[in-house]
């Protein structure tokens, strides 16, 4: 849940006439907008979001089933840890399905580790994985 000084920072990559580029717009939750408006298709977007206790959460990142494993996550990842740090947050979370075996290799390639399970967190009743990457301490992606 977004509280009051929280950040809200949404990234996306798309495709303009050929020409790909990262799309980003960030600021108080209140002000957040919808990004890549000049994009004429999406390819991924990523939204995260920034507390007041120095901790980031990756809301949720998506690359368009064709446009996968072309480093676009990876692009989009990159680009949301370095405005967390730029905050400043020390720490990014996110939660990810226990089966979801391309999102959890996609962290540990990253540098994330599973620090704690929550038991049905989704809706249909599938247990999350909680990730945690350090930010400030000199991690780096494998
Ligand atoms: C997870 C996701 C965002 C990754 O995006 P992506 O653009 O395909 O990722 P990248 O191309 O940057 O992959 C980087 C590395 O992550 C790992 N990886 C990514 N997808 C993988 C897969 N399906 N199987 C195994 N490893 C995978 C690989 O190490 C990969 O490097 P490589 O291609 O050189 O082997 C994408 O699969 C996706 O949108 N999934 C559906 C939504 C989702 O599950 N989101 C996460 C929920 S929190």
């Amino acid at each position: 849940m977004l509280c009051a000084g929280d950040c809200i920072l949404a990234v996306g990559v798309g495709c303009v006439h050929s020409a790909s580029g990262v799309f980003y717009r960030g600021g108080r939750a209140t002000a957040a907008r919808p990004v890549v408006e000049s994009a004429a298709s999406v390819l991924g977007f990523i939204v995260a979001q920034a507390n007041r206790r120095g901790v980031g959460h990756v809301l949720t990142i998506d690359v368009t089933p064709a446009s996968r494993r072309f480093g676009i996550g990876s692009k989009l990842l990159a680009t949301a840890e370095e405005r967390l740090r730029a905050a400043p947050c020390h720490s990014v979370v996110l939660e990810t399905a226990v089966d979801n075996a391309a999102a959890l290799a996609f962290y540990k390639r990253h540098g994330y580790s599973v620090v704690k399970t929550i038991p049905r967190y989704y809706s249909n009743g599938v247990d999350a994985f909680v990730l945690e990457k350090e930010l400030l301490s000199g991690s780096r992606d494998k």
